[in-house]
């Protein structure tokens, strides 16, 4: 079923200095506004609820590598492609995390380059679109299952167990389990195969987190209430099952893959500016991404997921990442955004809570400078397709995707559509805190919005 209707999101923002523009979207009527679209005048969003892909299997191919917050499910990303990258060479995910996008442009036979701060993020990317000769992989796979039958009656004797340095171990793992994990890690530090590694490690990733005392379901890093339970645990039993599902998911993503499109892993911060050596102007197809919606400290904490595994896996600064992502340094002073409606919303927010406005303020300046930076590399007729979600601050819900259209529309691109899809399926916490008080929570977002720009 479709429908179309006009913004909403003004009607939540009683702010006195609401402009001339939008008092008109608010009394205007649907039809009347329909024929003209003056992008300033009328925003649609399309509800469509065949993008909410209910009983679709989100697993297939190398998909089902690892859990990840607010991922993007794979049948969006396919979706996208198939509608506005037809033609498509060249791929790009400035917020690409596990790479659901990337997987999905090279089994479209498009290649692929994808950026993320967080490392656990890239070395997942990396290993989901990484192709390995399957005959190769069995031979370690065979080897591992040796070493671990052979280990299971005298683990007392094996030498090569390495525990890196990691804060407040004795918190989040019991004794016996980090013995069992560094004895992983030991044999996984002698693979000599960069790419068998990796594949080693992201099915350790996993292991280790569901060997925590971590709460389940839980992205900070918040300890279990029946902690006790996972003291005694068949970690090797978890591994060599992640190993065994991935094996499977490769398998069935390389036998898809059509040419030879490969995925290229990056770590540059787009807010700051795009490499030319690695991506030149006017070069990118098409955009298929979900950004973040606020910084990780009040809304998705990609870091604190992440903290044990980075450490585990050697990755520096591992407790820094909220802070380098999007809006992870405070800014002090008001600036002038080129959305008129993004100034409205932090003047509203303002008047409510200057600290809570301080968060959106500066999420919103890297937010907008990395658009300026996105819509340089964009060819002329390329897309971009941003999967993103309205949050709500102090009771005000931030028309995130109207904001992210206009972003574009300054940078020189038009304001295709807006589809709007329900999440039944994303990976979001239950409840998130808007106001940021502990123990205030408020239900997260129950739709997301794909919203479609071309450079013209
Ligand atoms: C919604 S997640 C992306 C999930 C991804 N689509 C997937 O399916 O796995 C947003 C990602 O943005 C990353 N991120 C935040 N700020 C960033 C920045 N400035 N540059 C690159 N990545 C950033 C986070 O680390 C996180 O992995």
């Amino acid at each position: 079923m479709i429908k179309k209707e006009r913004s909403a999101s003004l009607h939540q923002i009683e702010s006195p200095e609401i402009s001339s523009d939008n008092r008109a979207m608010e009394q205007g009527t649907t039809e009347a506004n329909e024929a003209e679209i003056d992008y300033q005048v009328a925003y649609h969003r399309i509800y469509d609820d065949t993008w909410d892909f209910r009983n679709a299997n989100t697993k297939e191919y190398t998909h089902c590598f690892h859990a990840y917050p607010a991922m993007m499910i794979p049948q969006v990303a396919r979706r996208i492609i198939e509608n506005f990258g037809k033609n498509a060479r060249l791929l790009f995910d400035p917020y690409c995390g596990t790479g659901t996008s990337l997987v999905e442009a090279n089994l479209h036979g498009i290649n692929a380059i994808g950026t993320d701060i967080n490392p656990l993020a890239r070395l997942i990317a990396a290993v989901k679109t990484t192709k390995i000769d399957i005959q190769v992989l069995d031979t370690f796979l065979q080897n591992f299952n040796n070493y671990i039958f052979k280990i299971n009656f005298e683990v007392e004797n094996v030498n090569s167990i390495f525990i890196p340095e990691i804060r407040n171990i004795d918190y989040w793992f019991s004794k016996s389990n980090q013995i069992k994990l560094g004895i992983l890690l030991g044999y996984i530090e002698n693979i000599h195969d960069p790419t068998i590694k990796n594949f080693f490690k992201v099915a350790l990733s996993e292991t280790i987190r569901e060997s925590s005392y971590i709460k389940p379901g839980e992205f900070k890093l918040v300890r279990n209430k029946n902690w006790k339970q996972k003291n005694e645990l068949d970690v090797f039993g978890i591994m060599v099952n992640k190993l065994i599902r991935n094996k499977k998911g490769l398998m069935e993503f390389q036998s898809a893959c059509q040419n030879n499109s490969v995925a290229t892993i990056c770590d540059f911060n787009t807010v700051d500016g795009i490499p030319a050596n690695i991506i030149e102007p006017s070069s990118i197809d098409i955009v298929v991404t979900s950004p973040p919606y606020g910084d990780s400290r009040t809304t998705v904490a990609y870091g604190q997921y992440s903290r044990l595994a980075n450490e585990w896996l050697g990755f520096k600064e591992a407790n820094q990442v909220d802070k380098m992502l999007m809006g992870g340094q405070k800014r002090k002073y008001i600036p002038l955004f080129k959305s008129k409606l993004l100034n409205e919303v932090v003047q509203t927010i303002l008047q409510e809570d200057k600290e809570r406005a301080k968060d959106v303020i500066s999420f919103y300046e890297d937010y907008e400078k990395s658009i300026a930076n996105v819509s340089s590399i964009i060819k002329r007729g390329g897309y971009v397709c941003y999967v993103v979600g309205n949050r709500t601050v102090k009771g005000i819900t931030i028309p995130n995707d109207e904001i992210t259209a206009q972003l574009f529309v300054s940078n020189g691109f038009s304001h295709v559509k807006t589809i709007v899809r329900n999440i039944p399926n994303k990976r979001m916490p239950l409840k998130n805190s808007p106001s940021n008080i502990v123990g205030e929570t408020a239900p997260t977002m129950k739709n997301e919005y794909i919203v479609v720009c071309q450079k013209t």
